[in-house]
């Protein structure tokens, strides 16, 4: 293997095109929207994020880029994290360069005092993909499995005046991106919820904190990058956020939209909540983008209320993800 690893600067424009084409063709082989549309990367991937500081990698063969690495260090909270991935050109498989990419991401992650390694591999249901041998190979653990769902936007129709809830004196209020001063503390709260409440097997995550400043930061950034996040909070009559549900949608792309978070208080579940919210979002998506062919979604299989929910929306498995870790 005669490749060179190097990081990328992602304001060169050439480099990092070349990069995202390395992960766009890698990946070209999945269901579903498996890699971001480069209108969008081209924003993203240098957009500064004061929650992580990502480093772009390549493995370069002369002058063609025959792989690309992403080393991702979480710097608000979940300082002993980083999240892995890598991507090699289909015809330089099996030659160690996926390996070389991975050794560079460790060096940096024990670097920076890093302890605990994450990575995603992605299956058909009841498949495999080469990704599987290669984490277990350079000893990954999985972590939790999760299901990949698409919904079609006829299916949704074909279902939806089927399904009505009553939020038992719950308001759903909904904005776009930027959460209205009176609920924005309240909503911080749920968030800060979110990671304990949410299923995540055996993976190593810590609750983190969500003030009012980060919350704002953190939506000035998707509208920096031209991200709508459409979100539906559940408001309880004392006032208190009891649940949250978004769909992101970006302006270079009004085909293809993800669900993001979904959450229902503990206190407040019971209440076919998480059902309302979703209907709220995905009236509200394709009443915005006409245009609208796909959702996407994830969770962990073992998360029954949330694939019910789910299942009666009309959404289908297309992958199962596997959440790797692997200690440093
Ligand atoms: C996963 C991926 C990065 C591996 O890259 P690679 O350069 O082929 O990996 P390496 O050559 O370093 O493989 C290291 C070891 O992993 C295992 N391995 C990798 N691919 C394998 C496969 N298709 N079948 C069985 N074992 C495999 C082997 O043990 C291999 O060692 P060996 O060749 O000496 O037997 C590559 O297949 C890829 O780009 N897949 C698509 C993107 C992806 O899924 N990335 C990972 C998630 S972010």
């Amino acid at each position: 293997m005669a490749v060179d690893i190097e990081q990328i600067n992602p304001r060169n424009e050439a480099a990092l095109r070349a990069w995202w084409q390395v992960g766009h063709d890698a990946t070209a082989d999945r269901p579903g929207k498996p890699w971001p549309l480069w209108e969008q990367s081209r924003v993203s991937l240098h957009a500064p994020n004061p929650e992580r500081d990502v480093t772009l990698l390549a493995a370069i063969d002369g002058r063609e880029m025959v792989g690309a690495g992403m080393a991702i260090l979480p710097s608000r909270d979940n300082l002993h994290l980083a999240g892995s991935a890598v991507y090699v050109d289909v015809a330089r498989r099996r030659q160690g360069i996926g390996s070389a990419l991975l050794a560079e991401v460790e060096v940096l992650a024990a670097g920076h005092g890093r302890t605990t390694l994450t990575g995603e591999a992605y299956l058909p249901p009841g498949g495999t993909a080469p990704a599987e041998a290669f984490a277990a190979a350079r000893g990954f653990a999985v972590a939790s499995r999760e299901s990949i769902k698409e919904l079609t936007l006829a299916d949704y129709r074909e279902r939806r005046a089927a399904l009505t809830v009553d939020p038992s004196g719950h308001r759903i209020v909904t904005f776009d991106t930027v959460c209205p001063d009176e609920h924005v503390e309240s909503f911080g709260r749920l968030l800060g919820m979110l990671l304990s409440e949410i299923p995540l097997g055996d993976l190593d995550l810590e609750d983190s904190e969500w003030s009012v400043e980060r919350i704002r930061d953190a939506e000035q950034r998707q509208v920096a990058t031209g991200r709508h996040v459409h979100t539906a909070l559940a408001v309880a009559p004392d006032g208190e956020v009891a649940g949250v549900s978004d769909v992101r949608v970006d302006d270079t792309d009004h085909e293809h939209a993800q669900v993001g978070i979904t959450i229902v208080d503990p206190a407040h579940r019971g209440h076919r909540l998480g059902l309302a919210l979703k209907l709220a979002t995905h009236d509200l998506a394709l009443a915005a983008y006409p245009g609208l062919l796909t959702l996407d979604t994830s969770n962990a299989e073992v998360n029954t209320h949330m694939n019910a929910v789910n299942d009666a929306l009309g959404y289908r498995t297309i992958e199962t993800l596997l959440e790797l870790q692997k200690k440093l």
